[in-house]
């Protein structure tokens, strides 16, 4: 499927399909106070200038690959459709490359590996306005998140109950989070509504609905494709990004097909760049790793990874 990019975003399929993305722009009144005066970290900025021949790096303290005691690393692993273990080993310049410090958003066939797996699950193009960052679990990511797209004293929308996790973050931005009902069939479209249309004339619209769509902790509920449709058209009638936390959208057993991501049903608004997705590995693979990664509009992500460069160690992403 080829695809050409027109200049105001359109992406124009052989299939006959147009996905046009909202333009950069669209992002500065969504980005807080913090990310639009953040700069750039100085050492990831110099990063391309190493890639010319010839040059010695001495950049980011990078430690001489050659030197790192492990040469080899072996797993012993089960498929979770058969008991039959096998081994798996990296090492050469694989393991070299995981053991550096690395670019912000990850290492490349990582990132490669996540970009095929979005494609499949939620049947977006790579290359359509959208990107992937990892994280040290989706939590640090929601953080950054919210730290990149909320003032203090902000008000927010958040699916009440909530995951209890993100409540301390609003809270630590003395947030009005505006509780939006959930029941059966997942967060309440009808109490969104509600809220929206009833809001005072004056008052700041909120910038950001926080929502678990799968297995929502702490309920179990999962929202239904119709609840999703109206909140995505919720979000373009109020203007509003949805932070989409899904650590629990591998864990579906049931026969029916599963239902769609807010990230893939956005691909049938007139415009996607509205969601903010999350995805873990804690609760599939292991949470002591912990690696999280989230998806969505480049500008959004641009702000996560320039708090990531700041305030952590480049490259270190596997924090437990
Ligand atoms: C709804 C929800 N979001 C995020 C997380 C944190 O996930 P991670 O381990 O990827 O940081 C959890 C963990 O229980 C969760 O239930």
């Amino acid at each position: 499927m080829t695809k050409i990019s027109e200049p105001n975003g359109t992406f124009h399929h052989q299939d006959g399909s147009n996905i046009t993305r909202l333009p950069d722009e669209f992002y500065t009144d969504f980005l807080s106070d913090i990310a639009k005066n953040r700069r750039p970290s100085p050492i990831r900025s110099l990063f391309p200038l190493e890639k010319t021949p010839g040059v010695i790096s001495l950049l980011a303290g990078k430690p001489n690959s050659s030197t790192f005691p492990f040469t080899s690393l072996s797993f012993s692993v089960v498929s979770p459709t058969s008991s039959d273990e096998m081994t798996l080993t990296i090492d050469g310049a694989e393991l070299q490359l995981g053991l550096q410090y690395s670019s912000t958003e990850g290492i490349e066939p990582l990132l490669d590996w996540l970009y095929g797996l979005q494609e499949v699950n939620h049947g977006r193009k790579r290359g359509e306005g959208w990107r992937i960052s990892v994280g040290c679990g989706s939590q640090d990511l929601i953080y950054k998140a919210i730290n990149a797209m909320v003032n203090p004293g902000d008000t927010v929308l958040v699916e009440s109950p909530a995951y209890a996790g993100v409540i301390p973050m609003f809270a630590s931005l003395h947030c009005n989070q505006i509780e939006v009902q959930t029941d059966a069939h997942g967060i309440c479209s009808s109490s969104l509504c509600t809220t929206l249309e009833q809001w005072p004339a004056g008052k700041p619209k909120p910038k950001v609905l926080y929502t678990v769509p799968y297995g929502c902790n702490p309920t179990g509920m999962t929202a239904t494709t119709d609840r999703r449709k109206e909140v995505l058209q919720l979000a373009r009638e109020h203007n509003f990004i949805i932070l989409e936390d899904d650590p629990y959208f591998y864990l579906y057993y049931g026969k029916a097909p599963r239902y769609p991501s807010y990230f893939q049903l956005e691909l049938e608004e007139p415009e996607v760049g509205r969601v903010l997705r999350f995805d873990s590995l804690s609760k599939i693979l292991s949470a002591g790793i912990r690696i999280g990664f989230t998806t969505g509009p480049d500008m959004l992500l641009k702000a996560i990874d320039q708090h990531t460069a700041t305030v952590e160690p480049p490259g270190a992403l596997a924090d437990p």
